[in-house]
């Protein structure tokens, strides 16, 4: 038997929400926000989007650049989640704040995050307004990962809102 919830708590249920880190910058200002809507959009050409609300300075940022990276974050950088997630760049400095350090991109001027395990660099081809946040639709002209590093090492795959916590990617169960 199956019972009707309110939509937000019904939504909690779906087991998604990875968290990313996304980095950009223009004129020479760089910033990091916490971000959970990211999406894959297309195999060929490779597009992925990211879905930022206009009230974010990261909107401003990604608007003018036309650049973002997307930087996949694990155990370790929980804390800088939470800094980037909490703070606003028009305010502080995150990469300072957060112990982050800015690497260049290899195709795009936004910078890498050096600490994450896997860093994405993406040139926006289109945005499409959506309900309260823009996606920003991004051609993936390159991509790093740390030497050695395998997928599921201790990934922030899970966040809730409502209390707040994180959990990590699960065991492996089966092949397909
Ligand atoms: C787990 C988590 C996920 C978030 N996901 C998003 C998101 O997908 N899009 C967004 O615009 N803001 C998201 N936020 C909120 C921003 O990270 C937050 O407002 C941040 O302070 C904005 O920083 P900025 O003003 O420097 O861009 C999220 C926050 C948290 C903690």
């Amino acid at each position: 038997m199956k019972k009707d919830i309110a939509v937000s708590e019904g939504l909690r249920q779906l087991p998604i929400r990875p968290v990313y880190l996304l980095s950009t910058e223009h004129n020479g200002k760089k910033n990091i926000i916490t971000i959970g809507m990211f999406a894959y959009f297309s195999g060929k050409p490779t597009l992925v989007g990211v879905g930022i609300a206009p009230s974010r300075y990261s909107f401003d940022l990604i608007r003018q650049s036309g650049e973002y990276v997307v930087n996949s974050v694990d155990e370790k950088l929980m804390e800088a989640v939470r800094v980037c997630g909490e703070k606003s760049g028009r305010e502080v400095d995150k990469f300072e704040l957060a112990k982050l350090t800015p690497k260049k991109g290899t195709k795009v001027n936004a910078p890498c995050i050096k600490e994450s395990p896997v860093s994405i660099e993406c040139k926006v081809v289109k945005e499409i307004e959506v309900g309260d946040h823009v996606w920003f639709i991004g051609e993936v002209l390159a991509t790093q990962v740390h030497e050695g590093y395998r997928w599921n090492d201790g990934l922030l795959f899970k966040w809730i809102d409502k209390d707040g916590f994180y959990y990590k990617v699960g065991e492996q169960i089966g092949k397909y």
